[in-house]
């Protein structure tokens, strides 16, 4: 269903509309068949995930000489962005924010709440409603799971609509990281993605990449998934009930050891903490959920070892110099996947991709 079809159903109350099926929703965050707000990794298919790859992949040979990173630059100069990212981050932030300038977009910014009028008690809805006076885009990073949505809703409502991109919410989605991801294992695996063991790692309960990786797997046939956490941390409901409704095949355990061996890519994450409410991580023992220099022996010699980082010590630092160890090149790829995704919803990638 496309947008102009489904305004006539839309809520026009926010809670009504949160509370419905995401494919119900998705329609409301497109424009003229293509995603206008960036959300959910629901909103991807094969298609637009191997057209952004391939237009993340001609603006990085692009921008090896002058004239082509003039030439990307020129493309949204006359655009301006903003990024609210009032729950910290550093790649998410400055990926998004040099991607805009590969765009040619300026970019304004707020970091933290208490040196904006939120502080003098202006709401978080008024405080982004007004950079929609000011900017093209709105790319947020927002503690509160469904924060993200409700301003796309309020902004797709508004009189001068501006389009939002989800750098990370609550510990529901991160659906750019999962681009980034996905890109970086086509990139890296032989083949690409179908048909691999992806072995992911750690805290799947709070680990809003995971998840949103997890739902970015139904475009890939052949991939099984193999969910390696402590108990009380394991992957939600939602996403297990997800995958078997897409017939994608997962198990879960606790012992790392022996699926290491079968995997094609492990995904390690660090324990998400901050989503504590009274200190339950003190109680994990997450030393069983780490790759040392060790592991290394025993994980397929085309295995790459991933993550999203940061990290604390769930990836011994002597891992880094292995030629498997990719996720420092995952970090550079959301950069150039995240200028993709931003000059697929302001149409510019047709022009992109027939530069010569
Ligand atoms: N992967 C990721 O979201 O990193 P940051 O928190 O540094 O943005």
């Amino acid at each position: 269903m496309k947008r102009t079809e489904m305004m006539t159903e839309v809520s026009p109350n926010w809670d009504q509309f949160y509370r419905q099926d995401i494919n119900a929703k998705i329609p409301f965050f497109c424009r003229e068949d293509r995603i206008y707000d960036c959300l959910f990794s629901q909103q991807f298919d094969r298609h637009l995930l191997d057209r952004l790859f391939g237009v993340a992949d001609k603006m990085r040979r692009l921008a090896q000489t002058k004239a082509g990173a003039d030439f990307l630059a020129s493309l949204l100069s006359h655009k301006r962005a903003m990024l609210y990212f009032v729950q910290p981050s550093t790649r998410t932030f400055l990926s998004f924010q040099n991607a805009c300038h590969i765009l040619g977009f300026k970019t304004s910014e707020i970091r933290d709440t208490s040196i904006s009028s939120e502080i003098k008690g202006e709401t978080p809805e008024d405080s982004v409603r007004t950079f929609s006076s000011y900017v093209d885009l709105i790319i947020m990073r927002h503690p509160v799971p469904g924060f993200v949505e409700k301003t796309a809703w309020v902004m797709n409502r508004a009189k001068r609509p501006v389009p939002v991109i989800n750098g990370g919410s609550g510990k529901d989605q991160h659906p750019t990281q999962a681009l980034l991801d996905v890109y970086t294992l086509n990139s890296c695996l032989k083949g690409g993605v179908e048909g691999k063991t992806i072995v992911m790692v750690g805290d799947l309960k709070r680990g809003r990449t995971v998840r949103s990786l997890s739902y970015l797997m139904k475009n890939y046939k052949g991939v099984r998934l193999v969910f390696v956490s402590p108990p009380q941390l394991r992957m939600e409901k939602d996403i297990l009930d997800f995958l078997s409704r897409h017939l994608i095949p997962y198990r879960e355990t606790d012992d790392l050891g022996p699926v290491m061996r079968e995997a094609d890519a492990i995904y390690m994450t660090r324990i998400q903490d901050e989503h504590d409410t009274a200190g339950e991580s003190k109680k994990v023992d997450y030393s069983r959920f780490c790759f040392r220099q060790k592991d290394l022996k025993a994980i397929k010699d085309t295995c790459i070892i991933m993550h999203p980082l940061p990290r604390r010590d769930e990836i011994e630092l002597s891992v880094d110099e292995d030629d498997r160890a990719v996720y420092w090149r995952q970090e550079r790829n959301g950069m150039w996947v995240r200028a993709a995704l931003i000059a697929h919803i302001f149409s510019v990638e047709d022009q992109i991709l027939k530069r010569s």
